[in-house]
């Protein structure tokens, strides 16, 4: 008796928790960037550390397919990554690793991007697994490869919010506007942020980020808002060498205070509509 009612006490906060969970669904987050090396990898663990330590369930997946770098920032080393999924018998749920503070990583392995569409089953399995995995997160960031090659824009087009990092580098401003060019040709309604990576100090990075704010609404017609900037600092690069995160190495260094506004920035921004767009999908195959 008193276990039934415990099993339908349960049963009811589940019930509770699925409807919390319709009633707010999961932020789908990708990271990109025109140029290599901004920052991203960095960026996406980092942010997702802060937003488990602020009681986000994160997942966090490493899209990059030429370099995956997220395990290589946490020290650790996949058995399993999605290309296991795709080419092998595994199912999405089995190639998660618990990461720090509790966040999730999903490797995905090199050349996924390239592989999914491909094969109807396949990209079923991959779709089924990843609409699964959307109910047990409030956020799934993507850190994606950097560039304008197809893979990436598909990836990072199937995302509902997209911050792209860029540097104050001429040339790394340059490939950001083609980037969000090309993403925005590819899913429109997908909400553009900027993050400026490596600056001097705020005045730099307010200068970048006009500076882009001018051309994409100018050129695209299209808004795009800040999420801010990280200065450059010694300790983040520190970090990478120890290949810990700098939030939890170095909590106090000016990247990490800064990255914990952003993070506490993006929950206070209202959730954009959900696009439609499925993570790991060509858009328009
Ligand atoms: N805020 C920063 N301050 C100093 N160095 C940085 C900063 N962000 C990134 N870096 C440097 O850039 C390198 C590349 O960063 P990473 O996150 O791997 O870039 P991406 O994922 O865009 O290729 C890091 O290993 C680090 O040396
Ligand atoms: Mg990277």
């Amino acid at each position: 008796m008193i276990n039934d009612q415990a099993a339908s006490l349960r049963d009811l906060t589940k019930f509770k928790n699925r409807a919390d969970k319709m009633l707010r669904p999961v932020r789908r987050l990708a990271v990109t960037s025109g140029k290599g090396g901004v920052g991203k990898s960095n960026f996406s663990l980092n942010l997702g550390i802060c937003l488990q330590q602020l009681d986000q369930r994160t997942l966090l997946i490493d899209a990059d397919t030429n370099l995956a770098n997220i395990d290589i920032l946490m020290g650790i080393h996949p058995k399993f990554t999605l290309t296991d999924v795709i080419l092998g018998d595994k199912f999405v749920k089995d190639v998660l690793i618990k990461g720090h503070e509790g966040v999730q990583i999903l490797p995905a392995g090199s050349g996924v991007t390239e592989m999914v569409g491909l094969d109807h089953i396949i990209q079923e399995r991959i779709d089924q697994g990843m609409i699964e995995l959307e109910t047990e997160f409030d956020f799934i960031i993507l850190d994606t490869g950097a560039g304008i090659a197809e893979g990436v824009v598909d990836c990072a087009a199937g995302a509902d919010e997209v911050v792209v990092v860029t540097t104050p580098e001429p040339t790394a401003i340059t490939d950001a506007y083609a980037a969000i060019k090309v993403i925005s040709a590819r899913n429109p309604a997908i909400k553009f942020y900027l993050l400026v990576n490596m600056v001097k100090n705020a005045d730099e990075a307010s200068g970048v980020f006009k500076k882009i704010q001018l051309v994409v609404e100018n050129y695209l017609s299209l808004q795009i808002d800040s999420l801010g900037f990280l200065p450059r600092d010694n300790y983040l690069i520190k970090s990478v060498a120890q290949q810990q995160p700098f939030v939890l190495l170095y909590p106090r260094c000016p990247a990490a205070m800064n990255l914990n506004m952003i993070a506490r920035r993006l929950l206070k921004l209202p959730a954009p509509q959900q696009t439609g767009g499925s993570l790991f999908r060509k858009l328009f195959s």
